[in-house]
């Protein structure tokens, strides 16, 4: 079988040197691989979460002792089975995802590795369903969210997700290097790039959070709520 650990997304490695990196992060739950392996048949499987950016969400979640976890993004549940592998047997997270599909196929994985309890995966435009989980939710009673969805809400997840964490909890943003195109101004570049820059300015100068970009696969925003 072909070993695609670390063979997806990421721009800032390249051949030994990112298998090598993949190959020595800790792997937060034995089922990931089983996930990572299902999904090497999807064709959008680049959009897979690899085993150091899997490393990297568990080891926040660990480091600020989420109890309660947001994710914006399920695909095919690798993330949220390594965040949800960082919770105590009372965590509870919550993942959002538009396609049916994928709801299916990560609800299916979340029962097969013994998370159905503590992950909801719940269905819908994440631009819809967030008004709705603020009035479920307190403000500030998330410990940590990841956001890994599409592009032009940002700035909506960027607000909602400060409303929603806590002083202290982590708000962490897939792609910001935009496929390592971040750089790229030319008029004929995809707009998404554009977007992906101004959002990454505009978190650098908020004065609501300590922010940096974490270099592994497409950069990782990372924000810490003052
Ligand atoms: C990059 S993938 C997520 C990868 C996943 N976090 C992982 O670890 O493999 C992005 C996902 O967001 C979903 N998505 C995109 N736009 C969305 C929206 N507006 N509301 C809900 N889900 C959305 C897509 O269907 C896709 O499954």
């Amino acid at each position: 079988m072909e070993d695609i650990r670390g063979t997806i997304k990421s721009e800032l490695a390249t051949g030994d040197l990112r298998a090598y990196i993949a190959g020595n992060a800790g792997s937060p739950h034995p089922y990931l691989e089983t996930i990572r392996i299902d999904c090497l048949k999807h064709k959008w499987n680049f959009m897979l979460t690899t085993p150091d950016q899997a490393a990297f969400l568990y080891a926040h979640a660990k480091m600020i002792n989420a109890q309660k976890i947001l994710e914006i993004g399920t695909y095919f549940g690798h993330s949220t089975l390594a965040l949800a592998a960082a919770l105590p047997n009372s965590g509870r997270l919550i993942s959002l995802e538009h396609n049916p599909k994928f709801v299916a196929t990560a609800k299916g994985h979340m029962e097969a590795a013994g998370f159905s309890e503590q992950v909801e995966i719940r269905v819908g435009e994440a631009p819809l369903l967030l008004p709705m989980l603020e009035l479920e939710h307190a403000a500030d009673s998330f410990d940590l969210i990841f956001v890994d969805a599409d592009k032009r809400h940002f700035h909506d997840y960027w607000e909602a997700s400060l409303r929603l964490v806590r002083k202290g909890g982590v708000i962490i943003f897939d792609n910001a290097l935009a496929r390592g195109e971040i750089l790229n101004e030319a008029p004929d570049a995809p707009d998404h790039i554009a977007a992906v820059r101004a959002f990454n300015n505009f978190v650098k100068s908020d004065p609501r959070v300590f922010s940096y970009i974490a270099t592994l696969a497409d950069g990782m925003l990372t924000a810490i709520k003052l």
